[in-house]
């Protein structure tokens, strides 16, 4: 049977960065795949009063694969956090089991100049954080706020972590850095959280079955400093939900544009071969810019190319997307986010355009 991509536009920038996504997925792939569409975000809770319909988590088990754009936007955010165009993202992360967010950060050599570090710092860098993305203080109980007999108000959240949640991520972190430099760093906070002091001892148990694999820990606070100071020490970076978060937007920035990252976000293998996969720009939905035709698509078109690698096996057209993109930005063509002095700038399609003629 055709295999078939959902398409989970979403707000402000997502349904323009996921339209030439798909152009370019289409060229590449011809027929091998049909495409369906689905509400979500903001974009849903206008249309049906909920920001994940039961209709898109359907389609969602369904698909084979899970192209998404962003979600959220100024229009929502007074709403009751329980509608949140945001809560729609952590309803289909959990829905799906999909634990293993992987968030590479890879400088383009065309754009050592645009990161905030000196670029003998950054050139060549090719990192992957792995964010476990599915547990810990992000869906830990209890959580709320409560309001306490004296009238005062408490807020709690939980850090929680079992084995199983943390064997397998780790497995995905070695199983990465297998097929790259060979090098896992597992970041932690085992000086003052039990919760990540069982992280450690579990992801020492695992790297037994990884031989060839250097295995080094590190605390968060250490990491966030190293990161920026030496970042190319680093080949994957494995850690809990909320470290993920913060660290791979730190990443992001040592490449210059957050208009260039993609992520996949995987679950686990089922029985029956299939396994759920998201893929999605590391971008937000951007309301500043929507709307206006200039958005930067590098980003999930990368990530439509991290779809064909993993979720269908197809590295040959994979490897030919990111070799366009490098293509057409050695030509000098630059959206705003990334423009610099003597560059040709151009709009979303335009860009769309042009991956398409250098592929
Ligand atoms: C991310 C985002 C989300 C997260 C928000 C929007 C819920 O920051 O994907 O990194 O915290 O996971
Ligand atoms: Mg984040």
């Amino acid at each position: 049977m055709t295999k078939n991509i959902l398409v989970l536009a979403g707000d402000g920038i997502g349904p323009e960065v996921c339209a030439q996504a798909v152009r370019v997925l289409k060229k590449l792939t011809g027929s091998a795949f049909t495409y369906s569409e689905a509400l979500i975000g903001g974009a849903a809770y206008d249309a049906v009063g909920t920001p994940f319909p039961a209709d898109t988590l359907a389609k969602a088990k369904e698909a084979d694969a899970i192209l998404l754009g962003a979600v959220g936007g100024p229009k929502w955010e007074k709403l009751d956090y329980s509608v949140r165009p945001e809560r729609a993202l952590l309803g289909i992360r959990k829905e799906l089991g999909l634990f293993a967010n992987l968030r590479p950060a890879i400088v383009f050599e065309a754009l050592v100049e645009a990161s905030s570090l000196k670029p003998e710092l950054v050139a060549g860098l090719d990192l992957m954080i792995v964010r476990e993305l599915t547990g810990g203080i992000y869906f830990g109980e209890p959580r709320g706020v409560t309001t306490l007999p004296n009238g005062d108000r408490k807020g709690i959240n939980t850090e929680v972590y079992t084995t199983p949640e943390i064997r397998r991520i780790a497995k995905v972190a070695f199983e990465l850095a297998a097929k790259r430099g060979g090098k896992v760093c597992s970041v932690d906070k085992a000086n003052v959280l039990e919760a990540t002091e069982l992280w450690r001892e579990e992801v020492i148990h695992i790297s037994k079955d990884y031989p060839k694999i250097e295995l080094s820990h590190m605390y968060v606070d250490n990491a966030a400093m190293q990161l920026v100071r030496t970042p190319k020490q680093f080949d994957v970076m494995v850690t809990t939900n909320m470290f993920g978060d913060i660290l791979s937007d730190i990443a992001s920035m040592l490449t210059g544009s957050l208009g260039m990252l993609p992520s996949a976000s995987l679950g686990a293998k089922q029985e029956n071969g299939k396994q759920h996969a998201l893929y999605e720009p590391v971008h937000g939905s951007a309301p500043d810019i929507a709307g206006k035709g200039i958005a930067n698509p590098i980003a999930t078109i990368l990530s439509a190319a991290m779809m064909l690698r993993y979720s269908f096996d197809m590295k040959k057209e994979a490897d030919a997307l990111e070799a366009a993109i490098k293509k057409v930005l050695g030509q000098g063509i630059r959206t705003g986010d990334i423009m610099q002095d003597g560059m040709k700038k151009i709009g979303t399609t335009e860009m769309g355009d042009a991956i398409l003629a250098a592929l």
